[in-house]
């Protein structure tokens, strides 16, 4: 039978043609966060599987069904350490990262610590527009602080980030405090005694949330749940005197900065560890609130439910998929594919030869440089150079082989001369350097 080349639904290629997108969002990420003095941080796209359970929570749509699990095909037996551990494909960034700030004695650093990432995250879901089984992330974390004004300052770099994605108008800062443990537990039982009296009026996933995450209930996406939500007790109403003053205060350092925000007090994220600040981005005109653009908050005891010390820390992940569909549906200029600038065209075997001696040494000097080596004819090599973009074709015929020149063609002036070899770099700097 003939195997079925398809990709596993909900991921996707990304062609040479879309990578402009992405290297643009990098950068900006790249060149933001190493102005606030964030370090790069790569972690395994596997971890074990109990990582996520305990922090993120048993009772959460990521841990209870969106996780992949990852198996090893092999005949032999596991050794003993590998057949402890179930690994599980990453299903967002924070967990591990903290594991690795535990794990890299990074509690000994001078606190606080401050990361980001950029790479792919795996949820099973239903794949739909926006919503992907393996989507990409850039991720910020600052751990070992609990001031207010690291709450400012990293929604200060969130909002940078999507100014200079040419976006800050595009987009709305939702914020919520989810208080501490204590304030939660306070108004917890309040939340279920006044849902209780709805639950039939309730969606499937809520009526089960309610005795699993009743707090997720306030978030629901569901029309007739909203309704109902709107009438709940908010968390905000009854945080505790500590709690209130740090979001204040939060809130007075946003005025401040002239960030916009909109006070959302149904905001509870879908992960159980946040505490405290809660905020997400969103389209302005997304007003059913679908969808995200990036999403975070702190989360002040995952350290400690880790087994370290009480760490407070506070993070954010943007969603890059969803943000490239915003940059293409404003058509947002994000420069262009990086293309060769040389474009080398040979004829016959002595020709190929000195050929790719060129690409070797012109390579070597950071020019770029493509070529077609299955191509004979000059029409032909010509026409893909054009199509390629290059700005000059070094054309090699048998009189330039025997000769050691090369003819140097502008391909934007459709103009063109003969160089000796040893004048080919001077003349090249000339005329791709100098513009
Ligand atoms: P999250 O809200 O689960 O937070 O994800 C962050 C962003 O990832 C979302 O706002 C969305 O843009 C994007 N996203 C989520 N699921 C999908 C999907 N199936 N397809 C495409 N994009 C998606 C977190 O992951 C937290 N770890 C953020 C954080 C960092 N909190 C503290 N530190």
């Amino acid at each position: 039978m003939k195997m079925q080349l398809q990709k596993p639904r909900g991921t996707r290629d990304i062609l040479p043609e879309e990578q402009k997108y992405w290297r643009f969002i990098e950068d900006i990420v790249d060149k933001r966060c190493g102005a606030f003095g964030f370090g790069k941080i790569e972690t395994p796209i596997m971890e074990n599987k109990e990582l996520y359970a305990k922090g993120i929570g048993q009772a959460t749509d990521i841990v209870e069904k969106e996780m992949y699990s990852v198996k090893r095909f092999s005949s032999e037996t596991a050794n003993e350490d590998d057949d402890k551990s179930e690994l599980v494909l990453r299903p967002e960034y924070t967990a591990g990262i903290v594991r690795a700030y535990l794990e890299d004695g990074m509690q000994s650093w001078p606190q606080p610590i401050k990361l980001y990432s950029f790479g792919p995250i795996f949820r099973y879901d239903r794949p739909q527009k926006g919503r992907f089984r393996q989507f990409w992330q850039f991720n910020t974390e600052v751990i070992g602080d609990s001031s207010p004004l690291t709450d400012a300052l990293l929604i200060l770099l969130v909002w940078q980030i999507f100014q200079d994605l040419g976006l800050k108008n595009q987009i709305v800062v939702e914020i919520n405090s989810l208080g501490c443990k204590s304030c939660r537990n306070k108004i917890k039982k309040q939340i279920i005694d006044y849902y209780k009296k709805y639950k039939n009026a309730l969606c499937l996933d809520c009526q089960r949330r309610l005795d699993t995450n009743p707090f997720r209930l306030l978030d629901c996406k569901e029309l007739n749940c909203q309704k109902i939500a709107a009438g709940s007790p908010q968390i905000i109403d009854n945080l505790c005197s500590e709690c209130k003053k740090q979001f204040m205060q939060v809130l007075e350092y946003l005025d401040e900065l002239g960030i916009t925000y909109d006070l959302n007090p149904r905001l509870v994220r879908g992960l159980d560890y946040y505490t405290r600040t809660t905020f997400e981005v969103r389209d302005i005109n997304d007003k059913n609130r679908q969808s995200s653009l990036g999403g975070g908050g702190r989360y002040d005891n995952l350290v400690e439910i880790y087994g370290g010390r009480p760490t407070p820390a506070i993070g954010f992940a943007g969603g890059i998929e969803r943000i490239i569909d915003k940059l293409k549906e404003l058509e947002i200029d994000v420069g262009s594919p990086k293309v060769a600038e040389i474009y080398i065209i040979q004829i016959g075997e002595k020709a190929k030869r000195m050929a790719l001696r060129l690409i070797s040494d012109l390579g070597s000097k950071g020019f770029s440089i493509s070529s077609a080596f299955g191509k004979d004819t000059l029409k032909s090599q010509l026409r893909t150079a054009s199509k390629n973009k290059a700005r000059i074709a070094l054309i090699i015929g048998q009189r330039e082989a025997l000769d050691k020149s090369v003819i140097v063609r502008d391909m934007m002036e459709a103009s063109q001369e003969t160089v000796d070899l040893k004048d080919l770099e001077t003349l090249l700097i000339k005329k791709l350097r100098s513009s």
